[in-house]
């Protein structure tokens, strides 16, 4: 099968052909996947998509009208697709469920920690030869409170992290698992759990029902000086109110791995642009806001588990369908 596989890194290549071993004729594109560049993908029966490629009505008609049957997303999340567009159009969806969920989960965890400890600013005082604590002082997570929004595969190893720290876990999940209550997490109203958190941290997919979970109303919810973490999806939490609590001093600390607006900038060297994203600016101004940019999955394993995958669906789809981790519009 010939497949354009959009977004791609030279990280992406190496494992993608290793996994592939010949059997798909991949083309390695490095744009993103969008209405304009759906062209690329002509004479291709499928196309292999990242977490910012725009699946959206109209790449997808473009797509369709150039015979693409499937799509492969190299992601968990789905989000960025139209899941009933492309049904309408014929054409299969089929993600990566699970990878590494340790490999967000543990990014999740160097993100509490080196905001607790503000290792960022440590390690920029050091190199000038500052080595004065003052503005460094941290608190035992020994003892506090973690809030766990979303216990499915991530979220339960991060609540099995928080608690070997000695953390008391509280989670919401409108579908409780019993292996977060095994690790210690005791399940609360959402309203419960932003009141009595002292980290709170997302780990729920972005649908309609998640978009803006993180507002005003809810930031207000919140203790003081409460440290906020969403390593899961940009939309889960509303940008502007979320400078309004770093003003305030409600948040005492942000984590993001994912931003609202990060289909622009993540995943691209723009050091020497000027990025016109006056949000992400204020943001990062912050001296109590730590951001990575989209790089929780990326441990070798979950590479090669996303690689794996991704070429399972590529192979199962062509022989038509058996194994496949397709994603329906009722998933969604
Ligand atoms: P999962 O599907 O195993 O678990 C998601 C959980 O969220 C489920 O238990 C579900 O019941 C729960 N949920 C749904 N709606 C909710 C709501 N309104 N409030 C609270 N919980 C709700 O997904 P998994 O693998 O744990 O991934 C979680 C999210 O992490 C993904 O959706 C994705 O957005 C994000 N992710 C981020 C990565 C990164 O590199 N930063 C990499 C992989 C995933």
């Amino acid at each position: 099968m010939r497949v354009a596989v959009f977004s791609t890194k030279p990280y992406d290549e190496a494992s993608l052909q290793k996994a592939n071993g010949g059997a798909h004729e991949l083309v390695l594109l490095e744009p993103r996947l969008n209405h304009d560049t759906a062209a690329l993908a002509e004479g291709c029966e499928a196309v292999c998509a990242f977490v910012n490629d725009d699946l959206g009505a109209a790449t997808l008609a473009a797509l369709a009208s150039r015979g693409v049957r499937f799509v492969a997303l190299r992601s968990a999340g789905f989000n960025h697709v139209d899941l009933r567009v492309a049904a309408e159009l014929g054409i299969a969806v089929a993600r990566v469920p699970d990878y590494s969920p340790y490999a967000v989960a543990e990014h999740c965890a160097a993100l509490v920690l080196a905001l607790n400890r503000k290792t960022h600013r440590a390690y920029n005082r050091v190199r000038e030869h500052n080595f004065s604590l003052s503005g460094l002082l941290g608190f035992d997570l020994h003892g506090r409170t973690v809030g766990v929004v979303g216990t499915g595969k991530i979220g339960q190893c991060f609540v099995r992290i928080m608690a070997g720290f000695g953390c008391r876990v509280l989670a919401y999940d409108p579908y409780p698992s019993e292996a977060a209550v095994a690790a210690g997490a005791v399940y609360v109203s959402i309203e419960e759990l932003l009141a009595a958190s002292d980290i709170v941290s997302l780990h729920c997919p972005l649908t309609p029902e998640t978009h803006h979970l993180i507002d005003c109303e809810r930031i207000a919810l919140m203790r003081p000086g409460v440290m906020l973490v969403n390593t899961s999806r940009g939309a889960l939490v509303e940008t502007a109110a979320v400078i309004e609590g770093l003003k305030s001093g409600r948040i005492g600390y942000l984590g993001l791995d994912v931003y609202e607006e990060e289909a622009e900038l993540f995943f691209e060297d723009l050091s020497d642009q000027l990025i016109g994203d006056d949000l992400f600016d204020r943001l990062s101004a912050f001296p109590n806001v730590l951001i990575t940019g989209h790089q929780a999955f990326f441990t070798a394993e979950a590479i090669e588990a996303i690689a794996a995958t991704t070429i399972g669906n590529l192979a199962a789809f062509a022989a038509g369908g058996e194994g496949l981790h397709p994603v329906s519009v009722e998933a969604n």
